[in-house]
């Protein structure tokens, strides 16, 4: 029936529009939205790592998440971190809510996946019990909005939890670029798409994070566990102080 209604539509020279309006439907949240991260095993690993942190004695900074879409892995951790109440964790996230960027297909990616409007995924974080005085959305392209001036508007200091759920490579060593120095003593910084476009050779996350480590040798990368197995999750450790 589905495929029936497809050629129906290009037939009619309808489909690119339906697709289009469908992308819109989807993006306001009027149309069912698939998890992005398996929702128990994210949960998991995101309760480990504070607990790592927690035994460490660490003092906890800011989330930053770098790709929000909906918000599935926002409300988990802003769950995990209440589950350890530590609900005064700020959770900052950075998104274009216009979905990949145009040029993402270099990369391996399609340009406007997984897009969600601002207003959808407060409401959906908002419906997942996060309260909004515990977060901040910056939206806008990553080149543009991850400068010193939104480090300063933001009043960012120190991050322990970094999502790197960017997917792209050039998206994802700004992100790590722009978080290193919030890097304070140490922090457990997750990867959701580690070698996603390695079988076609197109450097991804693997390769955005070895060269950041090889730019600051002062940081030491300790692998943890996952949560799957295209994931890879990381106990840094600023050596240096
Ligand atoms: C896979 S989704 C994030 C999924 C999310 N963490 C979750 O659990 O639902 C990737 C997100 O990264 C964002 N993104 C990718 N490249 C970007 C860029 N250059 N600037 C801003 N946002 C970007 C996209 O808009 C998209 O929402």
């Amino acid at each position: 029936m589905k495929a029936l209604t497809l050629k129906a539509l290009e037939a009619l020279r309808l489909l690119d529009p339906a697709r289009s309006l469908y992308g819109q439907f989807k993006a306001n949240g009027l149309t069912p939205w698939s998890p992005l991260v398996p929702e128990g095993a994210f949960l998991e690993c995101a309760l480990s790592s504070i607990a790592l942190l927690r035994e460490r004695g660490h003092k906890f900074g800011d989330y930053l998440e770098f790709g929000v879409s909906r918000g599935t892995s926002m409300a988990l951790m802003a769950k995990a971190l209440s589950d350890f109440q530590l609900s005064a964790v700020r959770l900052i996230g950075f998104d274009s809510f216009e979905g990949m960027a145009k040029d993402a297909y270099l990369e391996g990616w399609r340009p406007g996946d997984f897009r969600s409007t601002q207003r959808a995924t407060l409401a959906y974080l908002a419906s997942h019990g996060v309260a909004e005085h515990r977060l901040r959305l910056v939206k806008g392209w990553f080149n543009e909005t991850l400068t010193e001036e939104t480090r300063g508007s933001l009043g960012l200091q120190k991050a322990s939890l970094i999502m790197i759920d960017c997917d792209a490579h050039t998206p994802s060593r700004l992100a790590l670029t722009f978080a290193c120095r919030s890097l304070v003593d140490e922090a457990v910084i997750f990867f959701d798409d580690w070698g996603w476009t390695e079988a076609d050779q197109i450097a991804g996350q693997k390769e955005a994070f070895a060269s950041f480590l090889g730019e600051n040798p002062h940081l030491r990368a300790i692998e943890l566990a996952s949560y799957r197995p295209e994931a890879k999750v990381f106990h840094v450790i600023n050596t240096s102080i």
